[in-house]
């Protein structure tokens, strides 16, 4: 047993630790070299062997190296588990996903700024079904079948004389039916007509309904409200044209446009509108002699993309978050 030898033994020990990554396999090696029977235990057991002018230095030596062997066990063990924990804090922040909080839908929000102003107004907001019958759709609007102005409303027919409504109009209808004037109602919800999708039609869009039914109401009326309306949502300077249009439902009826330089023509239709056709009138069981009054018709997609400048319909309907997260 030499010096030489032990420290042979020693850097064999030093070099299997460096190696070694698992408690197991430290534990291992602590009961290979430090154990009852280990390499650096043997040593110790036999300095009674030794010369007796060799003991006092050799059996330093080895205590010596034996306590550098369980500090340097002891320092893996604690490095080991240092890695552990760096680890697992790395883990942590890499598995994190950020959740998106969502907002208000810009057509949503166009909504219900224009319900606002309505029911400031008086209107009450009432919704109706998406699935309607030929009759409210058409037949008591005064578009019998065969009208030639359901052309510009193909619709997506259903079993029993039901379609998807291609207009939010028949809740002028169904409220005129259940109620008594004086009325003033507002009626917002998708409707929807065979069209193809481009970057200004969808064959689903949003519109919003207005009716108001009492004594002696006249165009004058039709004219302040939706004028405000305009003002409000477009800005006091703009100029408001009002043009003759048609729509069997009303007469006489009206197209209303908002100046819009950047069409051709200079002008943008906002709303469609008219004083309530008699004949619609008398198939709610209404009285034409004792009872006048307005309705008024909008496209939401329209008016969301004016206010906010969106040059393709499509947007609104993708659901795309860095889109959606702008307004
Ligand atoms: N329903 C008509 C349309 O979709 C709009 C309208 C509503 C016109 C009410 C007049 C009165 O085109």
């Amino acid at each position: 047993m030499t010096k030489e030898k032990i420290n042979q033994i020693y850097q064999e020990f030093r070099s299997k630790l460096s190696s070694v990554q698992e408690n197991k396999k430290i534990e291992q090696l602590k009961i290979d070299f430090l154990g009852k029977k280990g390499k650096i235990t043997h040593f110790l057991k036999n300095i009674g062997t030794l010369a007796e002018e060799n003991r006092r230095e050799v059996g330093k030596f080895i205590n010596e190296i034996k306590t550098k062997s369980e500090q340097a066990i002891n320092e893996k063990f604690q490095d080991l588990k240092k890695g552990i924990f760096e680890r697992e804090k790395i883990d942590i922040h890499l598995t994190g996903k950020k959740n998106q909080i969502g907002q208000t839908h810009p057509l949503i929000g166009v909504r219900d700024e224009v319900l606002r102003f309505f029911n400031q107004m008086g209107f009450v907001t009432v919704a109706g079904p998406e699935i309607e019958t030929d009759y409210y759709n058409f037949q008591a609007l005064n578009m019998a079948e065969g009208h030639p102005a359901r052309d510009g409303q193909d619709s997506f027919y259903l079993k029993g004389n039901h379609l998807l409504r291609t207009q939010t109009s028949p809740m002028q209808i169904r409220v005129m039916e259940e109620n008594q004037p004086p009325l003033a109602i507002v009626s917002p919800g998708r409707v929807f007509r065979r069209d193809t999708l481009d970057a200004t039609h969808s064959f689903c869009f949003h519109q919003v309904e207005g009716l108001l039914l009492d004594k002696e109401v006249n165009f004058c009326h039709l004219k302040a409200v939706l004028t405000s309306f305009c003002r409000k949502f477009f800005g006091k300077e703009l100029k408001i044209r009002f043009r003759p249009d048609y729509f069997p439902f009303t007469e006489p009826s009206c197209e209303i446009a908002i100046q819009y330089p950047e069409r051709n023509d200079g002008w943008l239709e906002i709303l469609g509108a008219g004083m309530i056709n008699p004949l619609v009138l008398q198939n709610c069981g209404l009285d034409y002699k004792k009872y006048s009054g307005f309705a008024f018709g909008l496209g939401l997609e329209r008016i969301a993309m004016l206010i906010y400048d969106i040059k393709d319909i499509r947007l609104f309907y993708e659901n795309n978050f860095s889109f959606l997260k702008q307004f």
